[in-house]
């Protein structure tokens, strides 16, 4: 598709940020979850206090996919103590990528990705890695085509409910 930007996210995109998130996180995870984890995950994961101390923090960068003036799609990625895990200073996580439903298989998720890499290199990390939900085959199909490879699996929790992700990473170094 074309004429879509990669821009940076600043502090004052925050109520834009806080629909594409909330958006494309019920339209991917709605379907395998409850009602009551995913309100709860929506109101938390996506408050406005919490994007602001994120879009805040040097260590994170967030970045919107747009076309027309709409947002289709974000990422968010974390360098050192901002890694939701691992942690180490030669590691970028790709924490979030999401696209919007409607504009999937364009090849959007792929620019937001290539956006991650540069930043991984600017940063000159060793290697990317990041976490996905073991029952999102898509995304995991995404992240081996790139060059994922796996490497450990973590419990993740929504609400009540315990969930494995995958753990994937490049190696670039
Ligand atoms: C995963 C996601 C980011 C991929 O973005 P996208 O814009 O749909 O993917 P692209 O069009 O850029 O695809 C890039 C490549 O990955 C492949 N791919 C993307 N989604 C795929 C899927 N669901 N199944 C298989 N392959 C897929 C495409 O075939 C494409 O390969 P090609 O170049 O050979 O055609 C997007 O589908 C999404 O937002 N999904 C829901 C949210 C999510 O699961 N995010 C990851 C959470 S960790």
């Amino acid at each position: 598709m074309n004429g879509i930007e990669i821009v940076k996210v600043m502090l004052n995109d925050i109520d834009q940020l806080q629909r594409i998130g909330k958006q494309t996180f019920y339209e991917t995870f709605s379907s395998g979850n409850s009602e009551e984890n995913m309100k709860g995950y929506l109101d938390n994961g996506f408050s406005t206090d919490k994007l602001k101390i994120e879009l805040s923090d040097k260590r994170s960068e967030f970045y919107f996919a747009v076309l027309d003036d709409n947002v289709i799609g974000y990422l968010k990625v974390n360098s050192g103590q901002s890694q939701t895990e691992i942690k180490d200073d030669n590691a970028l996580e790709i924490e979030r990528i999401y696209v919007l439903k409607e504009f999937q298989g364009k090849k959007v998720g792929q620019l937001l990705y290539e956006k991650a890499m540069e930043v991984s290199k600017q940063k000159g990390v060793d290697y990317v890695w990041l976490g996905v939900w073991e029952e999102n085959p898509g995304a995991i199909r995404f992240y081996k085509k790139n060059g994922f490879v796996e490497f450990d699996k973590h419990i993740f929790k929504l609400g009540d409910d315990e969930q494995t992700d995958i753990m994937m990473k490049l190696q670039i170094k």
